[in-house]
């Protein structure tokens, strides 16, 4: 493997040699990600501006595409061709596929020296590692199940709280629409259908039902009543988007919420990261709350550090593990993301109350073993179940299909893609 990988680094020599005349001493990293709304791009000019600080060289390769499908497909065909970035933004059950495949590095030696197995809550460590090694660094803990406001908009429609039920959600979905106003911002794309989706069987089911269906795909479990009755509800919150969803872009939904045309959103905390990058005030401008269920859906990114030859990119991964990994860079990065460091040691004071409840939260919800990775964030099941799931729901989302119907061919679908 290293022989091709060498072979191919000549055969894509140019670029690799151009870079080692001009980098500096501190390594270079050529950076794939799926960062590029406003939040998510300031978060991520934190980290290039962090190793470039250090003396290192960064090279941006960002891959439009909320949730990361493009990115992913991108990286196969990089990965195909001998020619893998440095450090990508990956995920999940998603290292340890790449792993199997001998095409990571590992920076075990820096974890080792900077004791990351003990700052790390230990869930997290172990999705970082292979065979007992650290072939990632995680960045961030974000959470799934929020719902996301605009006050001025829901006391409009006479709103006065959040809503803690779906039923109340439901009645104040209703109100919105006799004000005129859209109920729900929605992008309809696979991973944000998805997004709801999950939060939806949170809420209906428990955190149980939800390991049970989501991630252990319990054939009882997918077929039950109660998955019965969240695509009930998925139907429910069909009909309290506005007609032109379609395809639209997660950030360019949260954008309604800001702007009044929306009441509520239902997406992870890096909505908070748009929020905040348009000058948006929590508990003034937006509000969050989570969505109703008891429990957490964790979302973690991390980069992941593949095979790549030559001193100046050997170097280059080194470095930025260790500044991934630094207390001061968690703070800021996180800060600006809308997540919470994945260091449990990072003081959050200049944290918002959105993140402080977020902290409270997981804490909670590991102690009653309520916190459930997310599945339409590639954190519970492969990619190839992930992808029956997806294609269930948006087709689910996007025709009339029953529930009970919804729920027969979803059960087919992934017991299919389990097949060796
Ligand atoms: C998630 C990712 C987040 C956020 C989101 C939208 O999968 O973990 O960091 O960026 O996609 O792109």
């Amino acid at each position: 493997m290293k022989l091709f990988i060498q072979g191919v680094a000549i055969a894509f020599g140019l670029g690799l040699a151009m870079a080692s005349t001009t980098a500096r001493a501190d390594g270079t990293v050529e950076v794939l990600h799926w960062w590029t709304s406003g939040g998510e791009a300031k978060a991520v000019g934190e980290l290039k501006k962090s190793f470039e600080t250090q003396g290192g060289t960064w090279i941006d390769s960002p891959i439009a595409g909320g949730g990361g499908d493009a990115a992913m497909t991108a990286l196969r065909a990089r990965v195909v061709a001998g020619n893998p970035p440095t450090a990508v933004q990956l995920k999940g059950p998603g290292i340890q596929e790449w792993a199997k495949e001998g095409v990571l590095n590992n920076v075990n030696d820096v974890a080792t020296k900077e004791g990351w197995d003990a700052v790390l809550p230990p869930v997290l460590a172990g999705i970082m590692k292979y065979e007992g090694k650290y072939v990632a660094a995680p960045v961030n803990i974000h959470r799934v199940d929020w719902f996301w406001a605009n006050p001025a908009v829901l006391a409009k429609a006479g709103i006065t709280g959040m809503p803690t039920t779906w039923d109340e959600f439901n009645a104040d979905a209703e109100k919105l629409k006799a004000a005129g106003i859209t109920p729900l911002a929605h992008g309809g794309q696979p991973w944000q259908d998805a997004t709801v989706f999950e939060t939806v069987v949170l809420g209906v089911g428990g955190a149980d039902f939800y390991r049970k269906a989501l991630v252990d795909l319990d054939q009882k479990a997918l077929t039950s009543d109660t998955m019965v009755k969240s695509f009930d509800e998925l139907r429910k919150l069909r009909s309290y988007v506005d007609p032109n969803f379609s395809g639209r872009d997660w950030n360019l939904a949260t954008a309604m919420v800001m702007n009044g045309q929306a009441g509520f959103q239902i997406m992870g905390d890096w909505a908070k990261g748009e929020f905040l990058a348009a000058g948006k005030k929590p508990g003034v401008d937006f509000v969050c709350a989570p969505t109703p269920g008891k429990g957490f859906i964790l979302n973690s990114d991390s980069f992941t550090f593949f095979k790549v030859s030559g001193q100046e990119r050997l170097k280059g991964q080194t470095v930025l593990a260790s500044l991934i990994m630094s207390p001061a860079f968690q703070e800021t990065f996180n800060l600006a993301k809308g997540s919470i460091p994945a260091r449990t040691d990072v003081p959050l004071d200049k944290f918002d109350s959105c993140a402080l409840k977020s902290h409270e939260d997981l804490l909670a919800a590991v102690k009653d073993n309520s916190l459930v990775p997310s599945m339409a964030h590639e954190m519970a099941v492969s990619r190839s179940v992930r992808g029956e799931f997806l294609d269930l729901v948006t087709n689910f989302f996007n025709s009339d299909m029953s529930s009970a119907d919804a729920v027969k061919a979803l059960a087919k679908a992934v017991k299919r893609a389990q097949q060796p």
